[in-house]
């Protein structure tokens, strides 16, 4: 009998839950005007759902004066506020000011930074601790008159740590500098309670949390100034131009509503699955790494190294019994520049995995997840 792998990379996407796709129906067929356009009822309506989808976030994200700009997933939300803002700035002072980041950024944050350093402005990326947490001291040191913009993740995608983003914030708000957040794997995994002190702009991802891909959010201060990345029919406030895609919108919004009221409930029970995964493999493998901080991270988020094992055979021997991560998705197959920057070699960065669970993942997933691994581990030593 052939059994299909076990999936345990639920941070590289997750499957849209079924309230959310019965969320979306009506809108691919019926009720498919664009909102943008008002030149009938269908399109009245359509209009009215978008400004309601809008709210609700307000409401369930409990935000305050701020403006929830829909965009096309968390890699457009990161490129919108950072060069947005930075373009913004410059065309207000005419300086290419400084900005600071962290090593272990989602590439969606460091890209949009290069190619700012292309234009002139100058770019700090902070080395991390080894447990991957930002040092208060590092991030003062770094700190320059000219330093007009930070943007440091909530929570890392690769090693699950969760950055200490409320001294950050009153550090910046004291300097009059301005902190995006890149929140992409965050909603439904901690408590979102208290978003109006972390942040200036915040970046969401639907297809991280059971909701549609293709759709985000920018989160942004009512006044702050982006300059738009394309243009043309003006959505979103001019700050987004291009058709709204509707039924998009609503499944995201109905994924945020599941997600916040089931976050406490949902996180217990994934924090349980991924302590059961540790503590096997630890029982059952000697000379193991845990990679990143144990207590500030994420409950879905495992990631290991195993010192003294060929990364390339680990890989290759594990994928048709389990599919998880060597790296970011989004890194094409090179050595984790998360697992770099916390100094690993590159061969311990290709020895190592990142495990993430799901709300469809069993105790039995777990199980046999942890006797592969630990057979495969042993076979290949
Ligand atoms: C932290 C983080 N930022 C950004 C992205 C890109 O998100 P999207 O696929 O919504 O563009 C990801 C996806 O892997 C992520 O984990």
């Amino acid at each position: 009998m052939v059994t299909s792998p076990i999936l345990l990379d639920y941070q590289s996407s997750t499957p849209c839950l079924k309230e959310v796709v019965e969320s979306m129906n009506p809108y691919w067929t019926e009720n498919f005007a664009n909102p943008s356009s008002k030149s009938n009822l269908a399109n009245i309506n359509a209009s009215a759902v978008l400004e309601v989808s809008r709210e609700r976030v307000q409401t369930y994200l409990k935000l305050k004066n701020r403006r929830v700009i829909f965009t096309s997933g968390a890699t457009e939300s990161n490129n919108l506020a950072l060069i947005g803002f930075a373009r913004n700035f410059n065309k207000r002072t005419g300086k290419y000011g400084h900005i600071i980041t962290l090593k272990t950024e989602h590439q969606a944050v460091l890209e949009p930074l290069r190619k700012l350093k292309k234009e002139g402005y100058t770019v700090t990326e902070i080395e991390p601790e080894k447990n991957g947490l930002l040092s208060k001291q590092k991030f003062i040191e770094a700190i320059k008159p000219e330093t007009f913009l930070v943007s440091i993740m909530l929570a890392n995608n690769e090693i699950g740590v969760i950055q200490p983003l409320q001294w950050i914030y009153s550090i910046c708000k004291s300097k009059g500098i301005v902190l995006h957040t890149d929140a992409a794997q965050c909603i439904g995994y901690i408590p979102m309670k208290d978003l109006d002190s972390i942040a200036n702009m915040i970046t969401f991802s639907s297809h991280k949390i059971y909701g549609p891909k293709g759709i985000g959010i920018l989160v942004i201060d009512e006044e702050i100034e982006l300059d738009p990345l394309f243009v043309g029919g003006g959505q979103e406030f001019g700050l987004r131009s291009g058709t709204i895609p509707l039924p998009l919108i609503v499944g995201f919004t109905k994924a945020i509503e599941i997600a916040i009221r089931n976050t406490k409930e949902n996180a217990e029970k994934l924090a349980f699955h991924r302590d059961n995964l540790l503590k096997g493999l630890t029982e059952n493998i000697s000379l193991l790494e845990v990679n990143g901080s144990m207590y500030e991270r994420l409950p879905h988020n495992l990631n290991i190294t195993f010192p003294k094992v060929n990364g390339a055979l680990l890989h290759k021997r594990l994928k048709p019994k389990i599919i998880c991560s060597s790296g970011s998705a989004c890194s094409n197959g090179k050595p984790s520049h998360v697992l770099l920057a916390l100094g690993k070699s590159l061969k311990e960065a290709e020895s190592s995995i990142r495990l993430s669970i799901g709300l469809m993942t069993s105790s039995d997933d777990i199980d046999t997840t942890i006797s592969e691994i630990s057979y495969l581990v042993k076979t290949i030593r």
